[in-house]
């Protein structure tokens, strides 16, 4: 666990985690970390926890004992969000802190039991309400509905002018050396904005509306530090993940960048065939080409990819009437993410009578996925020069739809 001072008697006590999925089914190739923070005044706070897995929390505890923080004297406890990445070591922590209290809201409130049991003092905080810790300490606390969960909240610090957001403004990627947006390197800084991205198509683009009204609330704060509970604190320059966050909500609406997503699955390559011969059209035409194979390629990657691209294209063979399942898995995991109003070509190959393509529709409508797209490519068997023609202006179509979709 590592330690840093954000301003005097903040600190962020951070830990990265690599071998776990996120939510159980999210691949973290670049790992994750979570983030807690303490503010110390006369009483002393601490916002967003840890998980509680073995170890975890005693870690949390020696890493307190570093900064003169006694676990068992912590005064506040401020659940921002009751899910288990950052509130689950709470059952471990009531049994070495007997007298804390925890502020949350008031959902926040009826969920602490089902998931960590009672006995903890729990005070319900509105919208504004404040707590001052003395010693020029005092936070604010501030109410963001589905960011992800119902409970969601955000606490401003109002001495350091420090928002603590949580899952809000969050990134995948571990923190290893640098922990702040000015000590990264440009790599750093673009890694960490890939993992941004993958991280709120994954997490949070479901929730992408009220993700909006967060970001309107955020942006009536006077701000200079913004600590999520996942990924970098932003001091120099927080409005750079702010405008992040502004485009993702673009992105979950069906615009993107000049980018395709291939989205396919082959089962002998006949469609494999085409998504070759597709790929050098892109790249000939300038366009950066995400190539998802599915089942081969990981989940998160896919949807991402999907997300941040203008353009995609789904390639699938008919498999017993109707789509590649793994191909149909993906559409229908797109659909439940609410990435909508996508640009789209698909095409495919089928051995009879086909199929694919009325379960496509089927998922798209059972989705309102609103998705646009290009007369769909089927060929029996291989891709013959008339199909790959007609795939060919399919993509030169779908390059001219992607253009009233572009942003940077
Ligand atoms: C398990 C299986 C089920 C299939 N079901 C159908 C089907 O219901 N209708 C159809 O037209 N073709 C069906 N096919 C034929 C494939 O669509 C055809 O072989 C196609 O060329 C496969 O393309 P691929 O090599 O890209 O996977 C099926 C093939 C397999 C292996
Ligand atoms: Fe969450
Ligand atoms: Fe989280």
């Amino acid at each position: 666990m590592n330690i840093k001072e954000i301003n005097k008697g903040i600190h962020m006590l951070s830990t990265s985690i690599d071998e776990m999925l996120f939510e159980g089914m999210w691949e973290l190739p670049h790992g994750v970390s979570i983030n807690s923070f303490i503010v110390k005044g006369e009483k002393t706070a601490i916002i967003d926890g840890i998980i509680g897995w073995d170890g975890l929390p005693e870690t949390l505890y020696e890493s307190l004992g570093k900064i003169d923080i006694n676990p068992e004297k912590i005064d506040y406890v401020i659940v921002n969000h009751m899910e288990p990445d950052h509130a689950g070591w709470l059952e471990n922590f009531k049994k070495i802190n007997k007298d804390f209290t925890i502020l949350t809201t008031l959902k926040g409130s009826q969920m602490i039991e089902p998931f960590y049991g009672n006995s903890v003092n729990v005070q319900v905080v509105k919208e504004g309400d404040t707590i001052d810790l003395g010693g020029g300490k005092t936070l604010t606390f501030h109410p963001a509905p589905n960011v992800h969960w119902p409970e969601t909240m955000m606490t401003y610090e109002t001495s350091s002018k420090t928002l603590f957001t949580c899952d809000m403004f969050g990134a995948f990627g571990s923190l290893k050396d640098h922990y702040f947006d000015d000590e990264m390197t440009e790599e750093e800084v673009k890694l960490s904005e890939n993992e941004a991205e993958r991280y709120f198509s994954n997490v949070l683009t479901t929730f992408s509306m009220m993700v909006e009204k967060a970001i309107k609330k955020t942006k009536e704060f006077d701000l200079k530090v913004i600590a999520p509970g996942h990924g970098p604190i932003y001091r120099s320059n927080p409005q750079k993940i702010i405008e992040d966050y502004e485009k993702y909500c673009q992105f979950a609406k069906g615009y993107g960048k000049n980018e395709v997503a291939i989205v396919w699955g082959s089962m002998y390559g006949m469609t494999q065939k085409a998504v070759v011969f597709a790929t050098e059209i892109l790249n000939k035409e300038g366009i950066k080409v995400h190539s998802i194979q599915m089942p081969n390629d990981s989940e998160s990657e896919m949807v991402s990819s999907v997300f941040k691209s203008a353009g995609i294209i789904l390639a699938t063979p008919t498999y017993e009437y109707k789509m590649y399942p793994p191909v149909a898995h993906a559409l229908d995991e797109l659909g439940r993410k609410r990435i909508n109003n996508k640009e789209v070509f698909r095409f495919g190959s089928y051995g009879w009578s086909g199929g694919a393509e009325k379960e496509l529709a089927q998922i798209v409508e059972n989705h309102k996925m609103k998705w646009n797209f290009i007369e769909s490519v089927e060929f029996n068997g291989q891709a013959k020069e008339e199909d790959l023609s007609k795939i060919e202006s399919g993509i030169k179509q779908l390059i001219k739809n992607m253009k009233s979709k572009l942003i940077k």
